[in-house]
């Protein structure tokens, strides 16, 4: 139990540019992050000055003088929402507040760290000329974080060499390299660097991204694929280059479409849920339902506090779901996931390489140096 004796919030900017909140509980902060690629069932947002007003105002007046335990405060906050997502308070409001206190009474419980699956080549929302929207890698023979922070630099800075000498490169704002460079040729050269830099390969297809309603629409390939289309070509895609993990590979709504690629693949490839899942226990039951993922993405912001990404991440473990805890595109230096991921022994953190993500990264080699007798996650 922790007594609330001062609240504060304010505005800052997230790596996109764009204004979000940051919440102060007992002098700990906690600063939600933003998507860019959204699904349909997340929690709702709203404007963030209105968060900082919500906050300052009558949220303080609310919780100030009270104590709360973290699924107590979690619990009051869905309370005074009143919502099932979070639309009268906003899921960003909820999140800093939640992010503040778990901040607040953060010790370190656990030893195990989480693999980064890291994004080096993009498009889709994010910016750039791909389809797919992430290219990831994930530096699985390491075995210290910083092995694994640093292995995953020299990957992108060699994959962005072999991409230099095709052609001119930019940065999304997930910081991943773009370019005018075909599908085809971005998994040769990721394989091509794999064979120097160990690390296994993934995508996040971002499908919802593509689907207009009928067809998986591909403008780069002029690909217009029906959901047993989407399956086969997923499959090949995952088969030819050997992929580890397909995220997102198709529509938030499209379970059969997952249920069909996980029967195909699921055996040697994490088929894992974004959009489909949102961090929700409700959305992840229904995907066990329908056998759809072995894999879920966890980004807490996308249900609202800690408390009920927690009951996700357990209902995961329990269905023996792989949890890949999560970034947003747009993030500020708030480092909540990084802990986060340890304390719930997470065993992969889908971060970049980003200046925020950086953030993570650090504080992941911070909480190494102080845990007992660390090892990296078992896969
Ligand atoms: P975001 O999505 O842009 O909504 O954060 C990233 C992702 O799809 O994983
Ligand atoms: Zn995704």
């Amino acid at each position: 139990m922790m007594k609330i004796t001062d609240i504060k919030a304010g505005k800052i900017k997230d790596c996109r540019g764009k204004w979000t909140v940051e919440a102060e509980i007992n002098g700990a902060k906690g600063a939600a992050p933003g998507g860019t690629s959204k699904g349909i069932y997340e929690a709702k947002e709203i404007d963030a000055e209105d968060a900082v007003s919500l906050i300052n105002g009558p949220l303080k007046e609310k919780l100030v003088g009270r104590e709360f335990t973290q699924e107590t405060l979690d619990d009051e906050l869905k309370k005074i929402d009143e919502s099932q997502d979070f639309s009268n308070m906003g899921g960003n409001t909820s999140t800093a507040l939640s992010f503040a206190f778990f901040n607040r009474e953060f010790t370190l419980k656990k030893s195990s760290f989480p693999f980064p699956l890291v994004n080096v080549f993009g498009g889709g929302k994010h910016g750039g000329f791909s389809d797919i929207q992430e290219f990831l890698v994930m530096p699985h023979e390491a075995k210290s974080f910083s092995e694994a922070f640093e292995t995953s630099k020299r990957f992108y800075d060699a994959f962005k060499s072999l991409a230099e000498k095709r052609g001119p490169v930019g940065r999304n704002i997930e910081g991943a390299v773009t370019a005018n460079i075909r599908q085809e040729d971005v998994f040769d050269l990721l394989l091509k660097v794999a064979e120097d830099v160990p690390a296994k390969i993934g995508i996040d297809a971002a499908a919802s991204e593509l689907w207009n309603g009928e067809k998986y629409v591909y403008r780069n390939s002029g690909r217009e694929l029906d959901s047993g289309e989407q399956v086969d070509f997923m499959k090949e895609i995952a088969e030819t280059y050997n992929l580890f993990y397909s995220e997102d590979a198709f529509d938030q709504d499209d379970f059969m479409g997952f249920a069909e690629l996980k029967k195909k693949i699921g055996a040697k490839t994490l088929v894992c849920g974004d959009d489909l899942t949102v961090t929700n226990a409700d959305r992840l039951r229904m995907a066990l339902d329908k056998d759809a993922v072995n894999a879920m993405i966890v980004k807490p912001n996308q249900i609202g506090t800690v408390t009920l990404a927690l009951k996700a991440v357990e209902l995961a473990k329990s269905a023996g779901v792989t949890n890949v805890m999560s970034h947003r595109s747009g993030e500020t230096f708030d480092s909540t996931i990084a802990r986060l991921a340890v304390n719930w022994e997470i065993p992969i953190i889908k971060i970049g390489l980003a200046d925020t993500d950086i953030a993570k990264m650090n504080e992941l080699a911070r909480l190494w140096s102080l845990a007992d007798r660390p090892k990296m996650a078992k896969l």
